[in-house]
C-alpha cells in the first residue's frame, strides 16, 4: 500500500518554517500523523467544520491533555502533574478547555468585561500607553543606535492592559512575563522541569492569594468580578478563579506580543505594504486582520472526539487526538487567492485566527484594538522601521512569534 508522509508539526524543523508543511497537510486533508497520534485539521473547510461542533471535537481533555502527553517522557508521572498543577486544580474548570453546559456558564462570567463598549473605554489608555512606549522606543534608538522592539512595546503594551482590567499591579509586568512565558515554555519538547514548575507555582500561589482577598474586599475589577460571580448558583471555586486569571494573563499577553513582532516581519519582508499604511494610517484595522490571517501567532489548538465521525469524507474515530490548524486554515488557497503574500484589505474569506464558535476568542477585540493602535502610531509619525540586528523567534507547535526584534530607524 502506498504510504504518504505526514510532516512532523512537532520538530523544530517543520516549527521553524511550518508552511509548507501546512500546504502538504491541506493537500491530503483530514489525517492521522501515527508518529504523534493526533489527527491534522489543515484545510479551512475542515477547520470551520470541526469549530462547529464542540460537543463532538471537544475541549474538555483535549486541551491539556494532548500537550501534557508530549511534554517529554515524564507523562503521567506525579513531577510532571506537579509542573502543570494538575494536582492542585483537581475538579476546577477552565474554560478554553471545557464544553457546553460548563463552558457557557463560564464564559458568561467574562463575557459582559469584554463587551464592545468596555473594550472601546479602553482605546483611550491604550492610545496613551502606546505613546508613551513609541516615545522611548525612539529615543532609545536616538540615544543607542537601536532598540528592541519585542522588549520596549510588544511586550509592555498587553501585558500592561491586561493587569489593569484584571485588576493586579502591572508593576509586576516582569512576573506575569515570567509566568506565562514558563506557561508557554511547556509546551516545548524540552523543558527544566524544576524552573519551570517553581515559576508555575509561584503564579498559582499569587493568583490564589489576590482571589482570596477579593472575596473578602472586592474592588472593581475583573478579578473580583469573576470571584463574586454564581453561574452555578454558587460562586466559582478559588481554584477556579485562579485558573481564569491565569488564562486571561497568558492569553492576553503572549499572543499579542507576538502578532506585533510577526506583522513587523511582515512589513519587512512586504515594503510596499508598509508604504501603503505609513501612507494612509486609516488601514491599519485591514493591516491588522490581514496580519491574523498571514501571521496570527496560535498555529493550532486540541480537541478530542467524543464520538465516531466523519468530517471533510474522512471517518475519524471516538477518542482521537485532533490538531486543530488555524494557521494552516488561513493560508488555505482554497479561500485566500496568492495566501502567501500579506496583502491590506485583501478581499475574499474569512480568517480563522481568533478560532471561530463557541470558543471564539474572548480577547479579539482588545487584541486587534492594541495592534491597530500600535500600527497607527507608527504610521502616523511615519516611523520607518528597519532591522537593527538579527531578530530571536520563538517557535513552537502552538505558537509563532519573537521574543526580540532589534530596529533602528530607516
Ligand atoms: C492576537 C491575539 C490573539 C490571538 C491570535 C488569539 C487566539 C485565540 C484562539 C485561536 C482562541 C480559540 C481557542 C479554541 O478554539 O480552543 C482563543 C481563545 C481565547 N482567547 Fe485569545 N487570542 C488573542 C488574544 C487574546 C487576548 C488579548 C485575550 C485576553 C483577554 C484572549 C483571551 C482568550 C480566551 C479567554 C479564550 C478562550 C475562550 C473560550 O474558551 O471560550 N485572547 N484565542
Amino acid at each position: 500500500m502506498e504510504t504518504t508522509s505526514i510532516p512532523d508539526l512537532f520538530s523544530p524543523e517543520v516549527t521553524a518554517d511550518p508552511h509548507p508543511a501546512y500546504r502538504a497537510l491541506r493537500g491530503l486533508g483530514p489525517v492521522r500523523d501515527d508518529a504523534n497520534n493526533v489527527w491534522l485539521l489543515a484545510r479551512h473547510a475542515d477547520v470551520l467544520d470541526a469549530l462547529h461542533q464542540p460537543t463532538v471535537f471537544s475541549s474538555e481533555g483535549g486541551f491539556g491533555e494532548f500537550l501534557a502527553g508530549r511534554i517529554g517522557p515524564a507523562a503521567g508521572s506525579s513531577e510532571r502533574a506537579g509542573v502543570l498543577g494538575f494536582d492542585r486544580i483537581g475538579d476546577a474548570r477552565l474554560m478554553i478547555a471545557s464544553d457546553p453546559p460548563d463552558h457557557t456558564k463560564l464564559r458568561r462570567v467574562v463575557s459582559r468585561p469584554f463587551t464592545k463598549r468596555r473594550i472601546a473605554a479602553w482605546e483611550e489608555m491604550a492610545t496613551g500607553l502606546t505613546a508613551t512606549l513609541v516615545d522611548q522606543l525612539v529615543e532609545r534608538i536616538r540615544d543607542e543606535g537601536s532598540a528592541d522592539l519585542t522588549k520596549e512595546l510588544a511586550v509592555p503594551l498587553p501585558v500592561t492592559l491586561i493587569a489593569e482590567i484584571l485588576g493586579v499591579p502591572s508593576s509586576m509586568m516582569a512576573d506575569f512575563r515570567r509566568w506565562s512565558d514558563a506557561l508557554v515554555g511547556t509546551l516545548a519538547a524540552e523543558i527544566d522541569v524544576a524552573e519551570v514548575g517553581a515559576d508555575l507555582a509561584e503564579m498559582s500561589a499569587f493568583f490564589f492569594t489576590v482571589a482570596e482577598q477579593r472575596r473578602r474586599d472586592p474592588k472593581d475589577d475583573l478579578i473580583s468580578a469573576i470571584a463574586a460571580a454564581t453561574p452555578d448558583g454558587e460562586q466559582l471555586s478559588t481554584m477556579e478563579v485562579v485558573l481564569f486569571c491565569i488564562l486571561l494573563l497568558v492569553a492576553g499577553n503572549e499572543t499579542t506580543t507576538n502578532l506585533l513582532g510577526n506583522l513587523q516581519h511582515a512589513f519587512w519582508d512586504h515594503p510596499d505594504q508598509w508604504r501603503r499604511l505609513r501612507d494612509d494610517p486609516s488601514l491599519a484595522a485591514a493591516a491588522v486582520e490581514e496580519g491574523l490571517r498571514f501571521c496570527g501567532p496560535v498555529q493550532a489548538l486540541f480537541r478530542r472526539t467524543t464520538q465516531d465521525c466523519v468530517l471533510g469524507g474522512v471517518e475519524i474515530p471516538a477518542e482521537a487526538n485532533v490538531g486543530v490548524l488555524f494557521a494552516a486554515a488561513n493560508r488555505d488557497e482554497a479561500v485566500f487567492e496568492d495566501p502567501d503574500r500579506y496583502v491590506i484589505g485583501r478581499p475574499g474569506g474569512e480568517h480563522v485566527a481568533f478560532g471561530h464558535g463557541i470558543h471564539y476568542c474572548l480577547g479579539a477585540q482588545l487584541a486587534r484594538l492594541e495592534t491597530r493602535v500600535v500600527l497607527e502610531a507608527l504610521a502616523e509619525r511615519g516611523i520607518d522601521l528597519a532591522p537593527g540586528g538579527p531578530s530571536v523567534r520563538t517557535a513552537n507547535t502552538v505558537l509563532q512569534g519573537y521574543t526580540s526584534i532589534p530596529v533602528t530607524t530607516a
